[in-house]
């Protein structure tokens, strides 16, 4: 197969995890004998710098003409620690993923068991978690418009705007995966508080009877991130509104045990995105310490949701539960009295196996 891939690295550590995770995917098509290309684009502020813009039409047109894109991370602390500066990377972000129309993230929760022990939470509440929240991405508070402070500066506003057409293509999405899975759907709302939430809800209703083998439940947000923590074996697929969602996935990485454990993927009208949840994490940034795992889990989704290629993908997920059976790990994820190996060490270790397997 012939795969043509956009490479965006972007900031922070956003180059060093993604390098690791093309090293695998180059890997895996050399042993399956597939054609990868791949081209390399600025996102974030390393666009703004370059550019001026952090999304620019160039890298805009490579995603387009691309089968998916393997992205890394955005944001520097130059824009964190500076409200006032209009341009800033997230916006690089939010552009692609309204101009790509990728309106549905899907960012499984899984546990390894090499790893149940990082966890701060019991190993006997998360053992075998094995959950999918799928974040709507594209509308609610981050794209809601007017937003904005008002003439004397002394009030700031967002606004919360969902369409009946944006729930229902994700709520659907969502209730296709639970039906992949184990059939039950729990829906992610404010509905006692939100006008937008009760659409949500009234929405959902009307498709689960279209999916009447699905279990469906409803649950207020500040009840779901309780039972995560409490209970996170009882989730099969959750979907939820874009700000729920991506508060509830950092949440996650804490069952699974790291943030760096999180690999994502963006689906929607044109190329598909893949991604690791962290973000740029400028303090490790160049210090090759960052654990490249979400990122070349990010890959192995890219090969089966953006190719199908169900084998290679998995060889990859085996490949990075054997790093860490090895112990092969970076810091954050290492046990007490084992050495941290670097991001290239655990990347080369990766791809060494892949070879081998
Ligand atoms: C994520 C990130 C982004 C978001 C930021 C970097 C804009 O936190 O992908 O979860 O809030 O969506
Ligand atoms: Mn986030």
């Amino acid at each position: 197969m012939k795969l043509n891939i956009a490479v965006l690295p972007g900031d922070g550590i956003g180059p060093e995890v993604v390098e690791q995770a093309l090293n695998a995917t180059i890997a895996v098509c050399e042993k399956f004998n597939h054609e990868l290309n791949y081209k390399h684009a600025l996102v974030g502020a390393c666009a703004i710098d370059e550019t001026g813009n952090p999304y620019p039409d160039a890298t805009h047109e490579l995603c387009m003409q691309s089968d998916a894109v393997l992205f890394g991370a955005i944001g520097a602390p130059k824009y964190d620690n500076d409200p006032s500066a209009t341009v800033r990377p997230e916006q690089g972000l939010l552009a692609m993923r309204k101009k790509l129309g990728l309106f549905a993230n899907i960012r499984p929760v899984t546990t390894f068991p090499s790893l149940v022990h990082k966890s701060p939470l019991r190993a006997d509440l998360i053992e075998g978690a094995d959950f999918m929240c799928i974040r709507e991405l594209t509308g609610g508070l981050y794209f809601g418009r007017p937003q904005g402070r008002s003439e004397d500066g002394n009030t700031a506003y967002d606004t919360c705007v969902y369409s009946r057409y944006e729930i229902e293509r994700i709520v659907r999405l969502a209730f296709e995966y639970a039906m992949q899975r184990r059939k039950k759907l729990t829906v992610v709302d404010k509905a006692n508080i939100l006008a937008t939430s009760r659409l949500w809800r009234e929405v959902a209703r009307e498709i689960s009877k279209d999916f009447p083998e699905v279990e469906t439940e409803y649950l207020f947000v500040d009840n779901a991130a309780m039972r995560m923590i409490q209970w996170p074996k009882s989730f099969d697929v959750m979907v939820t509104e874009n700000m729920f969602g991506d508060i509830l996935t950092d949440e996650g990485s804490v069952i699974t045990g790291s943030m760096g454990l999180l690999p994502s993927a963006s689906i929607g009208a044109h190329t598909s995105v893949f991604e690791p949840i962290h973000g740029s994490y400028p303090q490790a940034a160049g210090k090759n310490i960052a654990n490249p795992l979400a990122t070349i889990l990010s890959a192995a989704m890219m090969l089966e949701y953006a190719f199908g290629l169900k084998e290679e993908a998995e060889l990859i997920t085996k490949a990075v539960a054997a790093s860490m059976d090895a112990n092969v790990v970076t810091e954050d994820i290492a046990s007490e009295g084992v050495k941290p190996s670097s991001t290239s060490e655990v990347g080369q270790w990766i791809v060494n196996y892949i070879k081998a397997n």
